[in-house]
């Protein structure tokens, strides 16, 4: 599977959004984490956001939805047809419905797991999956550091799925230095969002990452 770089505009300056999605217009992605004051302790942006940026790029977005009872705001979100929508385990009472709604709306459906969430439960919706996002920081904030403990999950989780053609992407604290690390150990997909935005030259960080 092809590795993919995935922009988090939770690092972006929302002043100049416009400007800012220029400079990532070479990511394979643009993520958005979703957050409601409520699952996690900070609240970001919404739909609004997104749909305003949709309408701006032709780059695939990938929503992360980091909320209570996703479930509710799964139609709305599918109307800006993002690629994939991202729940978390920890939210959501009946996850193979929640998927398979996900799917229904046309959509790929990905599941995230918080760090110390087991990936046991996944092995009985492997066929409703279409991304496994294997939180690598405590989600709420960017710019955290990478949990070390993390890689053998994402190892653990490369044996569950085998050679199904899920992607496996990793979240929180992904730089050009760990990202290989993180590709040897099973990921394909790489959220970053500090490091890009950071970086003197973002189209530049973003080929570092591919070739890293
Ligand atoms: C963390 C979010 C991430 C965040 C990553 O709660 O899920 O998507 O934007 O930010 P960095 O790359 O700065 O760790
Ligand atoms: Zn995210």
């Amino acid at each position: 599977m092809n590795r993919r770089i995935s922009a988090s505009m939770l690092a972006a300056d929302f002043c100049t959004l416009r400007d800012e999605l220029a400079k990532v217009s070479s990511a394979d992605l643009l993520h958005f984490d979703v957050m409601d004051g409520n699952f996690v302790p900070n609240i970001s942006f919404g739909l609004p956001v997104i749909e305003a940026v949709s309408r701006c790029s032709d780059l695939p977005l990938d929503v992360h939805l980091m909320i209570e009872k996703p479930d509710r705001y799964l139609e709305a979100f599918a109307a800006v047809k993002p690629e994939f929508i991202t729940v978390h385990y920890e939210a959501v009472v009946h996850l193979q419905r929640t998927l398979g709604r996900i799917r229904e709306l046309g959509c790929k459906a990905g599941v995230s797991l918080n760090p110390h969430t087991p990936l046991d439960g996944l092995r009985y919706v492997l066929d409703d999956l279409d991304l496994i996002l294997i939180m690598t920081v405590n989600p709420g904030f960017g710019g955290q550091a990478f949990i070390p403990a993390m890689l053998d999950k994402i190892r653990h989780c490369r044996e569950l799925i085998g050679s199904a053609s899920i992607e496996i992407q990793v979240d929180g604290g992904v730089t050009a230095e760990n990202v290989g690390i993180l590709a040897q150990a099973g990921a394909t997909n790489f959220v970053a969002g500090s490091a890009i935005f950071t970086a003197d030259n973002p189209a530049e960080y973003i080929e570092k990452m591919r070739r890293a």
